[in-house]
């Protein structure tokens, strides 16, 4: 009683059985959001697809809930692709990115037979066509493009705008002469464009100022080079609720829009309607997650605020060092109990920026209750660190009640394998 469930399993049992700090993770929440995507996206449009943005939460449990649900999987280094692999996830339903892909990781994509490449500037494109050449194989790929619009979030994780260490901005017509050489390459199948304009995005409006740009890069080089763009990808960037936002939107507020727009603009400008693709990750799989803390020391100062130490923190989660982030949480072993005193969340990091909530309401604590935060399923173990020489915490995953460890915990071993 009064204590914290999720999908079915009691949290304060989970702490105890795998120890705390602990992500678990509810692939429940995960095929519900999956499905919704096939229903109101895959199954409402035709020629549409969805990629999972592996580097929201990628082990690889994850990897074989996204191969076994159906739809495709975007990796953006040659750990994630490794990873992917390892589940033998289909090699045609992978997309890959990033934006100085080195030789071996082209090599190894090539090699896998990854479905697209998304080529991110002129430099790649040579090095990926020598590869492809290599390999006896003509591969296909998509530009990253930025279309030079602004999204409403985190500066740090906005990426759209011309002022990008990302993609070709469309904005200066410096993308025309990258197409014009993807275009004689032999090795080089150019199906067409990607924009990713940002993440943690809660308005739809800048999907349609990207798409407009987009598509009017698309009726030039149709116009310039007859050529025809085959394929959109239109990225993720889907927000979710976090303390300070409200609840996660359907993933039709954005995907209609972006369906809508698409028809539009290509119909003024006489284009055929390119197959669009989605690359939602934080939106599938970021409240599928929490962090359980045990709560340890309690320092109070008077008249000023009362510091709540976990045995976690930027570690785990350095999404809130990093961009402000701000998280909700619970008390786990005092749901029954009415918040009645505001303290602020403390991991336990040499760094006095090492704080995973600001002013959070909680029923009275003490040492040794179970905290825990809420929407930690996305970016926190992939973003995880061995700072301070802290071990990464295990990640079980729930289902039904029914609990069982996906990654297990680093020991100090683990953290020195490599050191000689
Ligand atoms: N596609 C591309 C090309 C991306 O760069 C990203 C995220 C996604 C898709 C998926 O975005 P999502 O749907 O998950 O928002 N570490 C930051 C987020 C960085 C996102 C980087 N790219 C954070 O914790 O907020």
């Amino acid at each position: 009683m009064g204590h914290f469930y999720f999908d079915g399993s009691d949290t304060v049992y989970l702490a105890k059985k795998y120890g705390t700090p602990l992500y678990v993770v509810s692939e429940n929440y995960i095929i519900d959001r999956i499905d919704e995507i096939k229903r109101d996206f895959l199954g409402r449009y035709i020629n549409v697809d969805v990629v999972y943005a592996g580097k929201a939460f990628l082990p690889k449990e994850m990897a074989r809930i996204v191969k076994r649900e159906g739809i495709g999987i975007d990796v953006v280094s040659g750990g994630e692709l490794y990873t992917a692999m390892k589940v033998d996830f289909p090699s045609d339903k992978i997309i890959f990115h990033g934006n100085n892909k080195s030789l071996d990781e082209l090599d190894m994509a090539v090699g896998y037979g990854v479905g697209r490449i998304i080529v991110d500037n002129e430099y790649e494109l040579g090095l990926l066509n020598n590869v492809a050449k290599r390999h006896g194989k003509r591969v296909n790929i998509l530009y990253r493009t930025t279309p030079g619009v602004n999204s409403n979030t985190h500066k740090y994780i906005q990426t759209g705008q011309v002022d990008s260490k990302f993609g070709i901005p469309i904005l200066n017509g410096v993308i025309y002469s990258a197409i014009e050489k993807a275009l004689k390459l032999d090795n080089i199948n150019l199906l067409g464009f990607h924009f990713h304009i940002g993440s943690q995005i809660l308005d739809n409006t800048t999907y349609v100022e990207a798409i407009k740009v987009i598509t009017k890069l698309m009726k030039g080089v149709k116009d310039r080079f007859g050529f025809k763009t085959r394929e959109l990808n239109t990225g993720g960037g889907f927000g979710i609720q976090y303390a300070d936002t409200g609840e996660r939107k359907p993933i039709s507020f954005y995907t209609d829009i972006i369906m809508e727009e698409i028809g539009r603009s290509c119909r003024e400008n006489g284009l055929d309607i390119p197959r669009v693709i989605i690359e939602p990750g934080r939106w599938i799989v970021g409240e599928a997650g929490i962090t359980l803390y045990t709560i340890g020391s309690i320092k109070e100062i008077p008249d000023v605020r009362t510091y709540v130490s976990v045995d976690g923190g930027m570690n785990d989660n350095p999404r809130p060092s990093l961009y402000e982030a701000k998280y909700d949480g619970v008390i786990a072993n005092k749901m029954d109990e009415d918040p009645s005193s505001v303290v602020t969340i403390a991991g336990k990091c040499c760094e006095s920026g090492d704080i995973l909530v600001w002013d959070l309401k909680v029923p009275e604590v003490k040492s040794g209750d179970i905290l825990a935060i809420l929407s930690t399923g996305a970016y926190n173990y992939s973003m995880a660190s061995n700072y301070n020489k802290f071990p990464r915490p295990a990640v079980v995953m729930v289902k039904d009640g029914k609990d069982r460890l996906i990654v297990k915990r680093e020991t100090y071993q683990d953290m020195l394998r490599n050191e000689i």
